[in-house]
């Protein structure tokens, strides 16, 4: 093996140079780790350890010796190993600026622009950018306005692609990026606190961003690297968890790359050669002997043009070969007929934009992508790309022989086995005609050709970061058969990748087929047979049919042009084609609405100023800080001296009972400390997780387990690292007989009677006589069925705690909840201590979603629980997938229904049977009943009866997710709507409006919740919302469009939603300081929904009633603290969306009580102070009169008005590509109902963001399971949330500005959760593009067809016809030939 010839590594962090002992910190750790455990920088987070959330990105330049020129990009730091960041400067988002030393314009801009919530993901977000811009600046001189970048608007947007955002619905922090392109129109910014609204936009207002402000590679370091060439690093050292020896080498130059290849392979020895160490997201635990760090070794850097092609090296990243790409495109010759230059370069380039993302690309090299694709059948784009193109590889063996292979040879041979090296892939040029290209069949002498060339992926994200379901490439040269006018493909390469096949293939017999063919239909339609028997996924790949029928799409696309009379699968301008008389037109093909921008947005609202600040759309508390990422969450505090890291052992099977753990190999690891069980919780203690109300769950598995997920012990360790690893290493012996089966679905819960039982408290009271309802309708629905998928919570920010013994049994312990209060309770009851022995700190949470309400607990007492026996601090973050298996989330339910209703479309009875799976401990699921017919009761139904049953399965609790219930319960109204709609043949509008409520019968089917009929806000906001979305004209326009579009429709629809929140008690307390200075505390948790930014403006306006102008002094003096279950008991629960109003009212109590100890003094220093006095005078007389300067309350709301209801609406118009079944949001407009809103930006963000967590339950989300119960979506690669090119492209938000509530605080209403429900207007809308699909169908005969929820591309796809083009091409065949 490789000597070890250094063990320090040097590099450049925010400005200041590292030296790394590596005996210490060994190379191969991420460097995400590092800056987390070893340093003070905590602005990268870890969010999923798999490069696909963005949370984690940094900024890293290195010093080229051969350019003498130095590169800066975006990298993902959970990918990149710290070995690879030898000699490099990295900048955290605290080193682009802080709150010291002032803040970048980046942080400004997102805190003006209202862009962070939880802030968890925003350091991630500022680095992307902040690579953008920085990128932008490296490429151009062009001249720019002052203060802008060279960025275009849409490469802006473009450049945070990659990052995830739980929180904000990404609308303002594509503002944010937008604010930086110089061909911005500052009148399309959103809402934000540089300027008015109404005011005229002034780019001065706007944050400085200075070009040159970074320093991104200080003058020593590049000088150092300058000197010295690249640093090469060769080092042993031993791991600590497996006492293994392993080696890290950085050769130089090729010549010793094959010297140490051969060395290892003689000692057959485990190797990784790293070039960005991407493949470690999706191939994680790979730990190999010797690590070999190739990505500066020059003769794999090269980037040549030869005659025919042009050849790069295979440690090229992704990124640096779309701008070789781009620049080749530039100087080569011009083609000369279709397209103008290269034409596969520039579309090979164009689909590498789509590859992953952008801090991935960055580091993410070609060879690495295609040793991916060829030894580990990863499903690559590359690979098809490059299969298709004829490109060639060029190998090297460690005997030094090169060979070239063609790229079939390549996959196919095992040309790698015996330790060869990808050294270049070489892409054929063809833009000229009578192309010729070596080693490729393409080779033949034709007369005067045009060469074709496409690619196509399908993915759940139209701008990456997500694999294909299928990918691929077509290139072919076109003779143009004059006499006829027919396109004939002289020469053939059709690859295909990604489709469940162990590597892209080309489909060789109907390249064959096609050849020299004048394309009819019939003949295409009969390849496309061809290519149904050759497009055959493994076994087990999932939506196969899908991937099977998006190849058709693909080859049909491709031959459109060769075909007479065919419509091509391109948006046709439906005025263009009314204008011209022979239809559709070669220049109506192109017409395409190609956005200037992802998105945009309208907001429209009022600001009031009776209970200034309150009502005032101020910035967010900390948003800065949180962009900088200096704000500290739990995983943030730094390590106490001692601290343990614990990882859990979780269970693989669904039922069983437990025969044996296996632990005492991995005890045997240095690095592992112990394992805690059920058996260490103490005597006098219980075997408690969370305590919820309706029941509790074992902390730790005893004799059984009851579903994959559930936590049976905790493997303790020095790092985080190696407690996974032990924990992974653990073996569980299971008895799966003795139980029986699991349980595994509402079905299965059915047959055995397994249910929870609903308290009757608790309980849904049915409404009107069902039976007399059914006699009045003339037409009737029986048992008809929906299902409705879960979704998983996705908080940015895992489950987190970390739990500090304290002295006399006591025991402290920051945890990331939303219930601190259950949580002390928890704690308290498993070790057997009194609860005041237990305090509970939670500062603020990185998104909760009520994934922490009761999920959050199990951790944090366990981590007690560790804490208490090992009688050291203990600490846990659950990786993602962990996470994922152990969550749960919401609730799958499957609904029967059966309704009457009458011709014109009134619903006169509804009943429905409600299958709720609960998993396997009931959490808050005994509620689930009353919140679904609660928000199902937005439609008058007449009568409305119903049976429901809480389903005990054997998968992983569901909780209390974002509207739980009301989410479900609001699309089950609306299925049944659209159901009875296309049963009559109405226009389901139509159908709504015959049943949203009068003020009447909202009080019949509501009771005293709809308050008055001035306070029933919804009628006006659905006639209102009619107009100002348009919605006749565009429901005519669409008719016209899909009238128009063969291949694309449009659908639009509009829904209400009715949410019914609830307030309770909540505890303040105020305390004013001597400076005059001020601290809240609050029982409520900052998740991001704005609370402390509201109960800011609430301390201020209260106190600020002393005297007129006194809040603007005090404002800045404001400090709201984190919630202590000590020092402020009884905080309650952070949920329901009435936390933020309800901790307000209980501050204005407190402030109240100080104002009125106050006001004597006032009066006292109005009298004694002729020249004037000040806030600061007066507390300094309060203190010298010993008036108590702290007021605590807690806060009870009025029991008979705690409960009220919330309207909205919102249109949706979606258009659907039906050859992949990719939908796309074109609009969307939402009225709500905030009442006064306490602070119209943090509203705007509530209903913005929960909207667009709607748009992912509805649509993009998919929570799969497969048949043993095992969450299959455990991840980012699996699991798809909203990015920025998911949501609306219009998006227009309107705040009501309803009429005063009295018996509301301050007059305003929730907002965190009714506006997800809204979000079924795009499942609907999505209803309404299919019918149009479906009319165009042989067999449709127009009747209601199932669409259950989450929508996904492979649903769309299928209602609108996996064999839509066979049937096209049939018809078409049918009509040619009469
Ligand atoms: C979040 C995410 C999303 C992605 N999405 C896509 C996508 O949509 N489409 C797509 O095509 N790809 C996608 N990728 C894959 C990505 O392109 C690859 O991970 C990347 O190109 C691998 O390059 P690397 O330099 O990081 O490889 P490394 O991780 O450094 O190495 C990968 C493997 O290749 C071997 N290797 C590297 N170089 C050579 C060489 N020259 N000779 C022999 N062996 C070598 C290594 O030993 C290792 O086994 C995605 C990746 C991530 C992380
Ligand atoms: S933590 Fe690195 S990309 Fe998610
Ligand atoms: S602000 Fe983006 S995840 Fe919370």
């Amino acid at each position: 093996m490789a000597k070890a010839n250094s063990n320090c590594l040097v590099f450049v962090l925010n400005g200041e140079r590292r030296e790394v002992d590596l005996s210490q910190i060994n190379p191969s750790t991420s460097l995400l780790s590092y800056l987390r455990c070893h340093t003070d920088y905590k602005g990268a987070k870890l969010g999923c350890g798999e490069g696909g959330c963005g949370a984690c990105v940094v900024f890293l330049s290195k010093y080229n010796a051969d350019s003498q020129k130095i590169y800066g990009f975006s990298i993902s730091s959970c990918l990149t190993l710290l070995g690879s960041i030898a000699g490099c400067s990295i900048i955290t988002s605290e080193g682009l600026g802080n709150c010291r030393d002032d803040y970048h314009a980046i942080h400004k801009r997102i805190a003006g622009f209202h862009a962070s919530q939880c802030g968890y993901c925003t350091p991630g977000w500022c680095m992307s950018l902040y690579g953008a811009l920085h990128q932008a600046e490296a490429k151009g001189a062009h001249e720019l306005r002052q203060g802008f970048s060279n960025l275009s608007v849409l490469e802006a947007e473009k450049s945070i692609a990659g990052n995830l955002c739980r929180c904000t619905g990404y609308r303002p922090i594509a503002d944010v990026c937008k604010s930086f392109a110089a061909e911005v129109d500052l009148e399309d910014l959103g809402l934000n606190s540089f300027w008015k609204k109404k005011e005229i936009p002034d780019l001065n207002k706007l944050p400085k961003y200075d070009r040159a402000a970074v320093q991104t590679n200080p003058k020593f370091c590049s000088q150092k690297c300058e000197e010295s060439g690249t640093p090469t690093l060769n080092f042993a050292y031993k791991d600590e968890f497996d006492g293994e020896q392993r080696v890290w080498i950085r050769p130089s130059n090729l010549e010793e790359t094959l010297g140490t290849l051969k060395e290892t392979a003689k000692e057959n020895v485990e190797l990784k050669l790293v070039v960005g160490n991407t493949s470690a997201g999706i191939y994680k635990n790979v730990r190999p002997k010797v690590f070999v760090d190739i990505s500066n070794i020059p003769e794999l850097q090269i980037i040549k043009r030869h005659e025919f092609g042009i050849e790069i090296g295979a440690a090229v990243t992704i990124s640096n070969l779309i701008e070789v790409l781009e620049d080749a495109n530039d100087v080569l010759d011009p083609g000369k007929l279709v397209y103008p230059r290269n034409l596969i370069f520039e579309i090979i380039g164009n689909h590498l934009k789509k590859v992953a993302s952008g801090f991935i690309r960055n580091t993410a090299s070609i060879g690495g992508n295609l040793i991916m694709a060829k030894k580990l059948s990863f499903d690559s784009d590359l690979a098809t790309i490059l299969l298709g193109a004829s490109a060639t590889v060029k190998i090297i063996s460690i005997e030094k022989i090169e060979s070239v292979l063609t790229m079939e040879e390549f996959l196919d041979k095992p040309c790698l086995d015996s330790g060869a090296l990808l050294l270049s892939v070489r892409i054929p040029y063809w833009n000229k005609v009578n192309n010729r290209v070596e080693d490729s069949d393409i080779n033949g002498s034709f007369e005067c050709y045009e060469n074709l060339f496409k690619t196509y992926r399908a993915a759940p994200r139209p701008l990456g970061n997500a694999v294909s379901y299928v990918n691929a490439a077509f290139l072919a040269q076109i003779s143009l058969n004059k006499p006829q006018g027919h396109l004939i493909a002289k020469s053939l390469r059709l690859a295909f990748g990604a489709f469940g096949v162990k590597h892209a293939i080309r489909a060789k017999s109907i390249e064959e087929f096609l050849i020299d063919k004048v394309i009819s239909s019939s003949i295409l339609l009969e390849a496309i047979e061809m290519l149904k028997a050759h497009i055959i996924p493994v076994e087990g790949t999932s939506k196969s049919a899908y991937r099977q029928s998006v190849a058709v799409g693909f080859l049909f696309d491709f031959f459109c042009p060769f075909v007479n009379n065919m419509v091509p699968p391109c948006i046709i301008d439906p005025r263009e084609v009314s204008n011209s008389q022979s239809g559709i037109t070669p220049n109506t093909m192109n017409w395409s609405c190609k956005p200037k921008s992802l998105t945009s947005g309208k907001q429209t609202m009022e600001f009031h100023l009776e209970y200034h600040p309150v009502g005032q759309p101020s910035s967010k508390v900390a948003a800065e800080l949180q962009a900088s990422g200096e704000v500290v969450y739990v995983d943030d505090i730094p390590s106490p001296k001692n601290c343990l890291y614990g990882a859990y052992v979780y269970s693989e099977k669904a039922l069983a009972l437990i025969k044996k753990v296996d632990v005492k190999h991995v005890l045997e690891s240095p690095s592992v400390v112990s394992y805690i069980s059920s058996s260490d919780i103490p005597k006098q203690g219980r075997n408690i997780g969370a305590e919820a109300l309706f029941g509790g769950e074992t902390l730790l598995a005893e004799d059984t387990v009851e579903c994959i997920g559930q936590p049976i012990g905790l493997m303790v360790a020095n790092t985080w690292h190696d407690a996974k690893r032990a924990a992974d290493k653990v073996t569980v012996d299971y008895d799966c007989e003795t139980l029986g089966p699991p349980i595994l679905s509402v079905e299965d819960a059915r047959e055995k009677e397994s249910f929870f039982p609903v308290p009757e408290w608790f309980a849904p009271k049915p409404i009107g006589d069902f039976a007399e309802g059914m006699s009045e309708a003339d037409h009737n629905i029986e048992s008809a069925e929906v299902k409705i998928g879960s979704q998983y919570f996705f908080y940015l920010e895992n489950q987190t705690a970390l739990a500090v013994p304290d002295e006399d049994e006591c025991m402290v312990v920051y945890s990331s909840c939303q219930n601190p209060c259950i949580l002390q309770t928890s704690i308290a009851k498993c070790l057997g201590i009194p609860i005041n022995n237990v305090r509970v700190i939670t500062r603020r949470v990185g998104g909760g979603f009520g994934g922490k309400a009761f999920r959050s607990v199990p951790v944090a007492v366990t981590c007690a629980l560790a804490a208490y026996k090992l009688k050291r601090p203990v600490r846990m973050y659950l990786d993602r997938t962990t996470d994922m298996i152990t969550t749960g989330g919401r609730h799958p339910i499957k609904a029967n229904y059966t309704v009457g209703f009458k011709s014109d479309g009134k619903i006169t009875a509804l009943h429905v049977d409600l299958f709720i799976d609960a998993g396997f401990s009931p959490d808050i699921s005994p509620a689930l009943p009353y919140n679904i017919i609660s928000a199902m009761k937005k439609y008058n139904w007449g009568a409305l009866s119903f049976d429901y049953k809480v389903c005990k399965t054997n998968l992983p609790s569901k909780s209390a997710m974002r509207g739980p219930g009301d989410a479900q319960g609001s699309f089950i109204a609306e299925n049944i709507i659209e159901h009875v709609a296309s049963i009559l043949g109405l226009d389901s509008i139509v159908v709504r409006e015959k049943n949203l409520h009068t003020f009447e019968s909202a009080v019949f089917f509501y009771g005293s919740y709809v308050e008055s009929p001035i306070g029933y806000t919804l009628p006006s906001i659905w006639e209102k919302l009619k107009q100002s979305a348009s919605m006749n004209e565009r429901m005519k326009n669409i008719r016209d469009f899909n009238a128009a579009n063969r291949w694309f429709k449009r659908g639009l629809s509009m829904v209400p939603c009715f949410f019914l929140a609830m307030l309770t008690p909540r505890p303040a307390r105020v305390t004013i300081f001597g400076d005059g200075s001020i601290a809240v505390e609050v029982g409520g948790v900052e998740l991001g929904q704005g609370i402390w930014t509201k109960v800011k403006q609430m301390t201020t306006y209260a106190l600020g009633q002393l005297w007129p102008g006194l809040s603007e002094d005090i404002m800045s003096k404001v400090r709201i603290v984190q919630t202590d279950s000590i020092s402020l008991a009884h905080g309650g629960i952070t949920s329901g969306s009435t936390t933020s109003e309800g901790s307000c009212e209980a501050v204005r109590h407190a402030c109240n009580i100080l104002v009125e100890r106050l006001h004597p003094i006032e009066t006292y220093l109005k009298k004694s102070s002729p020249n004037g006095f000040c806030w600061k005078d007066l507390i300094f007389q309060a203190q010298m009169q010993s008036v108590d300067l702290s007021a605590q309350i807690y806060w009870v709301p009025n029991s008979n008005s705690s409960k009220y209801l919330n309207f909205g609406a919102a249109a949706s118009e979606v258009e659907v590509d039906l050859l992949s079944g990719a939908t796309t949001i074109l609009q969307t407009d939402i009225i709500y109902d905030c009442g006064r809103s306490l602070n119209p930006a943090v509203d705007l963000g509530q209903i913005e963001g929960a909207f667009v967590q709607g748009v992912g339950f509805f649509m993009t989300e998919e929570y799969v399971v497969d048949k043993n119960g095992k969450l299959v979506s455990d991840g980012t690669w699996t699991y798809k949330i909203p990015t920025i090119d998911t949501i609306p492209r219009k998006f227009n938000v309107e705040l009501l500005n309803s009429p005063v509530h009295e018996k509301r605080i301050l007059s305003s209403k929730a907002s965190g959760e009714p506006p997800l429900l809204l979000a079924a207007s795009v499942h609907c809308a999505i209803r309404e593009a299919i019918k149009a699909a479906r009319k165009e169908l042989p067999t449709d005969n127009n009747t209601h067809f199932r669409m259950d929820s989450p929508a996904t591309m492979d649903v769309i796809k299928s209602l609108c016809g996996l064999n839509n083009v066979e049937c096209y091409l049939k018809s078409l065949s049918a009509s040619t030939n009469q």
